[in-house]
């Protein structure tokens, strides 16, 4: 089915119920900046995610061979585990041009016009936080995706008329922290759809102790194991930490080097427990304890206690805690498991 979108003259009053939508919380400037320089630049350079990482090869190699233009690809995992990477890194090894947008920062299909138009033969379009698209934007991507081929309807009434254009063959990386809020049609879009979990302990070591070569920084195999077991599993925390240490190491190691007491210290003095739990983790713990009886609590509710956006909660700090065994989501709401109580120090409530 064709769908059509409509260009007004701006004259668009947004949908509230979507501007409320938007991240609140903005990409610390910093942290981008230490993406860029640590990020791998090739698919061997990728570490951990073993399946992900070969069954992405396959289909890049099998893409070059038939001379194609590479299928959707949808990627999905919590934040800082290395969608954006991979969408970096496959365009790179398949030699083609990639834009990179946001799907909140599109706010109407004339915001995705010129990347469609501008996107070369076979190249990539990658599109962050896929879930937040406006549905007048997906829209317009379905036949941009299926046929390579959009509807723009100019003007109203008497004066209507729809033009429509041919795009060059691409291809979409869509990234989500959410799978699940993906509508149907638009999951369906993607041929290929990967998921990346939780990086393991060893990959994490390998992570932290290359990209400590990287920032010219020697770090024992001690402290490169402490700062990866308390990195709740995902590369960019662990590249926080790792700066945070060599600040410390520079400050208070004769060489320079960080050792397992500079980064014991750095850590500490971050608030990052032995768990990898930063203090927001704890409030949310302590949050659903102190006012909610240990729960089961509804996400609005432990949101709203902790004056934090119910999705920053569901991407930031959930996904951890749930893996941990620390809460656990039934039907009715989140509950905090005995484990819980015994890492913060409390006895749960009898009752
Ligand atoms: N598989 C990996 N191997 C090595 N470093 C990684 C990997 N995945 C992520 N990183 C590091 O973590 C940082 C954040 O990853 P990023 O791709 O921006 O996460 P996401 O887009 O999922 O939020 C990158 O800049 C990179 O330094
Ligand atoms: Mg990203």
């Amino acid at each position: 089915m064709a769908r059509e979108a409509v260009f007004h003259d701006g004259d668009d009053e947004p949908d509230e119920d979507l501007v409320s939508d938007v991240p609140s919380v903005p990409v610390d400037l910093e942290d981008r900046q230490l993406d860029e320089t640590l990020r791998p630049k090739r698919l061997e350079d990728v570490l951990g995610q073993r399946k992900v990482v070969e069954r992405i090869k396959i289909i890049l190699d099998a893409t070059r061979k038939r001379g194609d233009t590479l299928g959707h690809l949808l990627l999905d995992g919590p934040p800082g585990i290395g969608k954006t990477t991979l969408a970096t890194v496959i365009p790179r090894e398949l030699g083609v041009d990639v834009q990179m947008a946001a799907g909140p920062a599109l706010d109407a299909p004339k915001d995705l016009l010129p990347y469609l138009t501008n996107a070369g033969h076979n190249s990539v379009l990658f599109i962050d936080e896929i879930h937040r698209l406006r549905p007048a934007v997906e829209e317009f991507l379905y036949p941009a995706m299926e046929d390579f081929r959009i509807d723009i309807a100019l003007g109203d009434g008497l004066n209507a008329r729809t033009i429509n254009m041919q795009l060059k063959p691409f291809t979409v990386i869509g990234a989500t922290t959410r799978a699940g809020m993906l509508t149907a049609p638009m999951r369906d879009r993607f041929v290929y759809r990967e998921h990346l979990d939780f990086y393991e302990l060893e990959d994490l070591i390998e992570i932290v102790r290359r990209n400590a070569r990287k920032l010219r920084t020697s770090i024992t195999d001690e402290a490169a194991h402490e700062v990866a077991r308390r990195s709740q599993g995902t590369p960019r925390k662990a590249n926080n930490i790792l700066m945070r240490t060599r600040d410390f190491a520079t400050l208070r190691d004769p060489n320079g080097e960080i050792t397992t007491k500079i980064a014991d210290d750095a850590l500490q003095l971050l608030e990052i427990d032995v768990l990898g739990l930063e203090r927001q983790d704890r409030r949310y713990l302590e949050t659903v304890m102190d006012v909610f009886a240990g729960g089961p609590a509804g996400l609005q509710a432990i949101a709203h206690s902790m004056s934090i956006p119910p999705d920053t909660l569901e991407d930031d700090i959930e996904p951890f805690l749930l893996r941990s065994g620390l809460i656990q989501r039934t039907p009715r709401g989140r509950v905090v498991t005995s484990a819980a109580y015994a890492h913060v120090g409390r006895s749960r409530p009898h009752g």
